[in-house]
């Protein structure tokens, strides 16, 4: 399984932290956003990451992050979104990278609590299809929002303006090798984006999403609030925490 981050973007609901840098290299707590969502990967496992960017400042991510010291890696790809099409198209850049191995999607500004390498093995252990994750929220109508019965995901709805539960669709998604089908399948939608959330409704038409939820706190950091929020979360408990067991059999 590779990784892919999605940095890019204009971080336009940040402005004016976002006017002369990218949203994902602003700080949050003690280090650069977009360490938290690489940290995600490392943890999980999974060593060949993409980081895709765009913009301006996509030379200050080189030179942040080189070639992954700071994570234990040797090397970090890089690509670069001309422009703004939205996640899916930004993820769509990926597709020479994942080479149809299936992918570990992070978006650049989600940060958690604590490891996803259970989810990442049930995900591998399914052989085909995608795997949401998901995390009750009071503020639903902010995220792509899913509809569930039982162990199914029936639809997921963009920023609904009446969500029908509580269950944001977190920005870690896992794919196999046919999202880019799909990916190129898609039509922009009303705010003119290839929408994640359209990718992810194709595979519940194909019986082939499953999700889980997930454990330990998540949060964006794409709006002053949630941004104040990942710095406080971060400082107070601490971001992308191996599970207790884990560090015991590295011990
Ligand atoms: C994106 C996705 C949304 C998801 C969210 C998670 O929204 O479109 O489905 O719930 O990320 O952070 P954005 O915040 O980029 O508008």
């Amino acid at each position: 399984m590779k990784g892919v981050v999605l940095a890019g973007g204009t971080g336009s609901r940040l402005s004016p932290l976002t006017r002369v840098t990218n949203k994902h290299l602003l700080p949050v707590y003690d280090k650069p956003m977009v360490y938290y969502p690489i940290q995600t990967l490392v943890n999980a496992g999974i060593h060949e990451i993409l980081v895709v960017t765009g913009g301006k400042n996509a030379g200050d991510f080189l030179r942040l992050l080189g070639n992954g010291r700071d994570f234990g890696l040797k090397h970090i790809n890089y690509t670069y979104q001309e422009g703004e099409g939205g996640i899916a198209e930004a993820l769509g850049l990926a597709e020479y990278f994942a080479a149809r191995d299936s992918i570990c999607v992070v978006l650049g500004d989600n940060i958690i609590e604590s490891n996803i390498h259970h989810a990442v093995e049930n995900f591998q252990r399914q052989k085909e299809g995608a795997k949401i994750l998901l995390k009750e929220v009071s503020d639903a109508h902010r995220f792509g929002v899913a509809e569930i019965r039982g162990e199914r995901v029936l639809k997921i709805e963009e920023k609904p303006k009446n969500p029908k539960s509580n269950y944001a669709v977190i920005g870690i998604y896992l794919y196999d090798c046919t999202v880019f089908d799909k990916i190129h399948r898609l039509k922009p939608s009303g705010r003119g984006e290839l929408e994640i959330t359209d990718v992810n409704n194709a595979y519940i038409e194909q019986g082939k999403l499953t999700y889980e939820v997930l454990r330990g706190w998540w949060t964006d950091a794409g709006t002053f609030e949630s941004l104040l929020r990942a710095n406080n979360l971060v400082a107070e408990t601490g971001a992308n925490k191996m599970e207790i067991a884990r560090q015991q059999v590295a011990l």
